[in-house]
C-alpha cells in the first residue's frame, strides 16, 4: 500500500524545491527543468537533508560531505552507491500528488527479539 501526499503547485514553483514530512519519511520535492519529482530528503551517507544542498542540472550536492543524486531518478551520480528512493509524482489540476510508502510497523521489544531467535541471530540477552 501507498499514501498520497498532495503539495500546491503554486507553493513548488516560488520555493523551487521543498521539504515534506510524511508519515514514513522526509520528501524532497523539486523542480527540474519545469517538471516536479520527489526522493527521500535522507542523503544514505548520514542522513542529513538535501534541502539546502546546491542543484545543478538536477543534481543535488549533499550540503555535508558532497555526495550527489539526481532528483529525477534518486541515483547517485559522483560514484555508485545505495540511491535515495524516488516516488512518483503526478500533477492533478493545481496539486502535486506524491506516492509515498506506508510507514514501517513499529514492532515491541518483544517482537523484535522473537524475530531475532527465529533467525537464529543473537538477540543480545544471551549470557556466557
Ligand atoms: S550526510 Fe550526505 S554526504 Fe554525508
Amino acid at each position: 500500500m501507498a499514501q498520497v501526499v498532495r503539495v500546491r503547485l503554486e507553493e513548488l514553483e516560488q520555493r523551487g524545491r521543498m521539504r515534506v514530512e510524511t508519515p514514513s519519511c522526509p520528501v524532497l520535492v523539486a523542480l527540474v527543468e519545469g517538471r516536479p519529482y520527489a526522493v527521500e530528503d535522507a542523503c544514505r551517507h548520514r542522513q542529513a537533508s538535501l534541502l539546502t544542498g546546491v542543484v545543478r542540472d538536477g543534481v543535488v550536492t549533499c550540503p555535508s560531505h558532497f555526495w550527489q543524486y539526481d532528483l529525477r531518478t534518486g541515483s547517485r551520480v559522483d560514484t555508485l552507491g545505495e540511491p535515495l528512493p524516488a516516488y512518483p509524482v503526478t500533477v492533478v489540476g493545481d496539486e502535486i500528488e506524491i506516492e509515498v510508502p506506508d510507514p514501517a510497523p513499529v514492532l515491541t521489544m518483544r517482537e523484535i527479539l522473537l524475530a531475532h531467535a527465529r533467525e537464529g541471530r543473537p538477540t543480545g540477552t544471551e549470557t556466557a
